[in-house]
C-alpha cells in the first residue's frame, strides 16, 4: 500500500491471478533477442524491471509463423528451443513477484524489414498495400489463414508450456488481426470478410481456440488501438463496437493508439512529448463503463504515477502501461510505492534510444539511462580500489550524468560550470517550442547529482593552476561545444543569427529564411518559434526532409505541425550565400542553384564546434583527462550522457593517476 499512489499499488485479480500492483510493461520490441530466442542480455533487462516493483510485464511479440518474421531477429514462436529459452526468461522475472504475459504476432502486410538481404512476401488480408512502408501483400487463401489462427495456439502452447501466465494477441497497431477487423484494408468475400460479424472472426477463432487448449486459469487478451489517428484507418467509434463485441471472448482488452501503415497513426506507437498524457484513457473509460465486467487495460504517455492513479481514479482503466516510464527508470514502481515520486527519472518522450534504437535494428536503451538494455555491462557499478579526486569540468548532461555516477561509486567529486546553472545545451533546447519536456533532463540529472553526494560548483572557469591546486587524480572534460556557422558568401546587408540567438531573444525581420544544417530538432523549432511570432518562414534543409536526423514518429509529429503552417520546406540544401535580401542555396545532389528572394533574415541551425581549451592546456600540463560528449566530438544528449557513465565507470582506482 502507498499513501501518495492508494490505487495504483492496489492489487488486481483477473480471472483468478493476482497482480501485485497496477503497473505494467507493455510488449516493447527490445532487440535484445537472437536467432529467434531470448538472450542472457533480454533476461537481465526485464529483470532489472521485474526488481524495480512491475505488478506484470508483457513480453515483446513473438512470431508465430514463417510469414510473421518482421525482422531477422524477432522470437520465433515455434523454434525447438523456445520453450527451455523463454522459461529461463519467465522464471527469472517470476522470482521477483512480478506477473508475465507475452504477446502473439503477426504483422500481416506491416512487413518493415528485410530478411537475408530481401524484401520478404508479405501476407495479408487482402492485396490493399501499406502506404508506410509501400508493402503490396499477397492475400492469404481460407487454408492459409488457418494455418495461421493454428500458428497462433502452437506458439500460445509453447509459451504456456514455457510458464506464461498469459497470452495477448496483438491485434493493435494495424497488424494483421487488425486488418482483418478494417473494412478498408479487408475485402474478402469469404467467411474472414465480407460483413462485420466476419470481420471479427479472425481474433474470435484464435481465442477460441486458444481458450479450448490452454489450461483455464491462463490469461487471454488483445491488444487493439482504440483509434488509428488516419482517416483511413479505423476511428474510435468503430473500435469501440469492435472491443465491445470481442470482450465476450477475451479475458482483458488492453487499450493503445495508432497503426503502423500510415505516418500519422505510426507517430502513436510510441507518442511523443506533443502528446498529452494518458490521452487514450477517454477511450479505455468509455468501455470500462460500458464493460465493466471487463478488464481494461491502458497505455499511452502515461510516464509518472500521479498520471497512473489520476487515470485510476476516473475509472479510466484496471491496469496502467507505463513502458518508457520504466524503461527510463526500472524502479519506478518501488520508488512511487516507497511515496518518493521526486527520486524518478521521469522519460521526457523524447523516443531517441528506445524505439529510435528498435527502428535502427539496435539493441534498446534510453537516453537518460543508458544502463537500459546494458544491464550486464552497467547493472552494477564497479569496486573502486582507492576514492580518487575526480574533476569534471561542464554541467551539461554528460558532466552530470559523469560526475553523479563517479560520486556514487565513491569517488570525491568536483563539478565545476561555468554559467551559473547547470543542464548546458538542455536549457536552450527546452526552449524549442514543443520541446519543454526535454527540459526535465536537467530535472532528473539534477537530483541524480544531488543523491550521489557529487559538489558542484557554479560560476567558475576553471584554470590549470585551479586544477594543480585542486590535486585532482583525473579531469573529465565535459566542455561542450561552441556554435560555428558555415561558410557563406555574404555582402554584409542582410541579418544572420544563429539559432542560439534567436532563442535567447535576437529579433528577426519578417521574411525569414532559416537554414538548417543539422536537420534535427532545433531548426524545426526554430522555425515554429518564428511562425508564432508572425513571420514569413521559409525553410531549407540540410537533408532528404526537415528532421532527417531524428526519430521518425517525432519527426514525423513535426512535419505534420510545419504542413499545417503552411511553411515551405526545401530539402537538399546547402547554405551558398546572400545578398541584401536574397538567399542563395545549392541542392546537394544536382549542385543547382536553389534561390529564396525577398528574405530580410537568414538564420542559421548550425553545426557545432568542441570546445577545446581545456584539452590544449591538459595536454601542455600533462595531467590524466578524458573528454566525453560535444567536448570529444559534437552529437546529441545520448552520446554525452553514454560517455559521462563510460568515463566514470572507468576510474575503478587501479589505473595510475
Ligand atoms: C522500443 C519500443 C518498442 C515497441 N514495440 C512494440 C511491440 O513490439 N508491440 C507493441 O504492442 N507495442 C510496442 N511498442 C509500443 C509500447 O508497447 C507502448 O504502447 C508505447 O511505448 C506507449 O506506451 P508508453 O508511453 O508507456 O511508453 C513499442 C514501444 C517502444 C518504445
Ligand atoms: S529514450 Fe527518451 S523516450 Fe525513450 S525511455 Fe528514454 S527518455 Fe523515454
Amino acid at each position: 500500500m502507498s499513501a501518495m499512489f492508494p490505487l495504483l499499488f492496489s492489487p488486481f485479480e483477473l480471472k483468478g491471478l493476482e497482480i501485485k500492483n497496477r503497473v505494467f510493461s507493455t510488449g516493447h520490441d527490445t532487440d535484445l533477442c537472437r536467432s529467434g530466442l531470448p538472450t542472457d542480455e533480454l533476461i537481465a533487462y526485464q529483470v532489472a524491471r521485474a526488481k524495480g516493483g512491475a505488478g506484470l510485464i508483457v513480453i515483446q511479440v513473438v512470431a508465430v509463423h514463417p510469414s510473421a518474421l518482421y525482422t531477422s531477429e524477432a522470437l520465433q514462436g515455434w523454434h525447438s528451443q523456445i520453450v527451455p529459452e523463454f522459461k529461463r526468461l519467465v522464471d527469472a522475472i517470476k522470482v521477483h513477484g512480478t506477473r508475465v504475459f507475452v504477446q502473439l504476432f503477426h504483422p500481416g502486410r506491416e512487413l518493415a524489414s528485410r530478411m537475408n538481404g530481401v524484401v520478404k512476401t508479405a501476407w495479408g488480408v487482402s492485396s490493399v498495400p501499406s502506404e508506410r512502408f509501400r508493402v503490396v501483400p499477397k492475400t492469404m487463401s481460407t487454408m492459409q489463414i488457418e494455418e495461421v489462427i493454428q500458428a497462433y495456439v502452437d506458439t500460445g502452447m509453447n509459451l504456456v508450456e514455457a510458464g506464461v501466465d498469459g497470452l495477448e494477441i496483438v491485434g493493435s497497431h494495424g497488424y494483421l488481426p487488425a486488418q482483418f477487423l478494417s473494412p478498408v484494408v479487408n475485402t474478402r468475400n469469404d467467411r474472414f470478410g465480407g460483413s462485420y460479424d466476419n470481420r471479427l472472426r479472425f481474433v474470435q477463432e484464435i481465442s477460441a481456440k486458444l481458450r479450448a487448449q490452454v489450461p483455464s486459469n491462463i490469461i487471454v487478451g488483445a491488444r487493439f488501438s482504440g483509434i488509428e489517428f488516419d482517416e483511413a484507418g479505423m476511428n474510435d467509434d468503430a473500435m469501440f463496437d469492435v472491443c465491445r463485441d470481442l470482450a465476450p471472448s477475451l479475458d482483458y482488452l488492453n487499450v493503445i493508439g495508432g497503426t503502423s501503415a500510415s505516418n500519422s497513426g505510426s507517430i502513436h506507437i510510441a507518442p511523443p512529448m506533443t502528446i498529452e498524457n494518458a490521452y487514450m484513457s477517454a477511450f479505455s473509460g468509455k468501455l470500462k463503463q460500458a464493460l465493466p465486467d471487463t478488464a481494461v487495460f491502458v497505455a499511452g504517455r502515461i510516464n509518472q504515477p500521479h498520471e497512473a492513479e489520476a487515470v485510476l481514479k476516473a475509472g479510466g482503466a484496471d491496469m496502467c502501461g507505463m513502458t518508457r516510464a520504466m524503461i527510463c527508470d526500472p524502479q519506478m514502481p518501488s520508488k512511487a510505492r516507497a511515496n518518493k515520486p521526486d527520486d524518478i527519472r521521469a522519460c521526457i518522450a523524447c523516443n531517441q534510444a528506445c524505439i529510435g534504437h528498435a527502428q535502427l535494428g539496435l539493441p534498446i536503451s534510453c537516453i537518460q539511462h543508458p544502463e537500459s538494455g546494458r544491464e550486464l555491462t552497467f547493472g552494477t557499478l564497479p569496486e573502486i580500489n582507492r576514492a580518487q579526486n575526480i574533476l569534471v569540468v561542464g554541467g551539461g548532461p554528460g558532466g552530470m550524468k559523469a560526475a553523479a555516477v563517479a560520486a556514487r561509486m565513491g569517488h570525491n567529486v568536483v563539478l565545476a560550470e561555468q554559467s551559473s546553472q547547470l543542464g548546458g545545451q538542455v536549457k536552450l533546447a527546452q526552449l524549442l517550442p514543443n520541446r519543454a519536456e526535454f527540459g526535465g533532463l536537467i530535472t532528473n540529472l539534477s537530483r541524480e547529482l544531488t543523491q550521489s553526494g557529487a559538489k558542484v560548483q557554479l560560476n567558475l572557469t576553471v584554470t590549470r593552476g585551479f586544477i594543480e591546486e585542486g590535486q585532482f587524480d583525473h579531469v573529465i572534460v565535459a566542455t561542450g561545444s561552441t556554435i560555428e556557422l558555415p561558410v557563406f558568401e555574404n555582402d554584409g546587408e542582410m541579418t544572420v543569427l544563429s539559432h542560439e540567438q534567436v532563442l535567447t531573444g535576437s529579433k528577426t525581420g519578417t521574411n525569414v529564411v532559416v537554414f538548417d544544417w543539422r536537420s534535427d530538432w532545433v531548426g524545426i523549432g526554430l522555425v515554429e518559434h518564428l511562425v508564432a511570432q508572425g513571420c514569413r518562414v521559409r525553410m531549407a534543409v540540410n537533408g532528404i526532409c526537415a528532421g532527417a536526423a531524428i526519430q521518425s514518429y517525432v519527426r514525423d509529429a513535426a512535419i505534420a505541425r510545419l504542413n499545417v503552417a503552411e511553411v515551405e520546406v526545401t530539402p537538399f540544401a546547402r547554405l551558398y550565400g546572400v545578398d541584401e535580401d536574397t538567399v542563395y542555396c545549392m541542392h546537394t545532389a544536382s549542385q543547382q542553384p536553389i534561390v529564396f528572394e525577398g528574405v530580410d533574415t537568414l538564420v542559421i541551425a548550425s553545426a557545432m564546434m568542441p570546445s577545446r581549451i581545456l584539452q590544449d592546456e591538459l595536454d601542455a600540463a600533462d595531467i590524466a583527462y578524458s573528454e566525453i560528449g560535444d567536448a570529444a566530438s559534437p552529437r546529441t544528449a545520448e552520446e554525452t550522457i553514454f560517455e559521462g557513465l563510460q568515463a566514470a565507470i572507468s576510474l575503478t582506482g587501479s589505473q595510475p593517476s
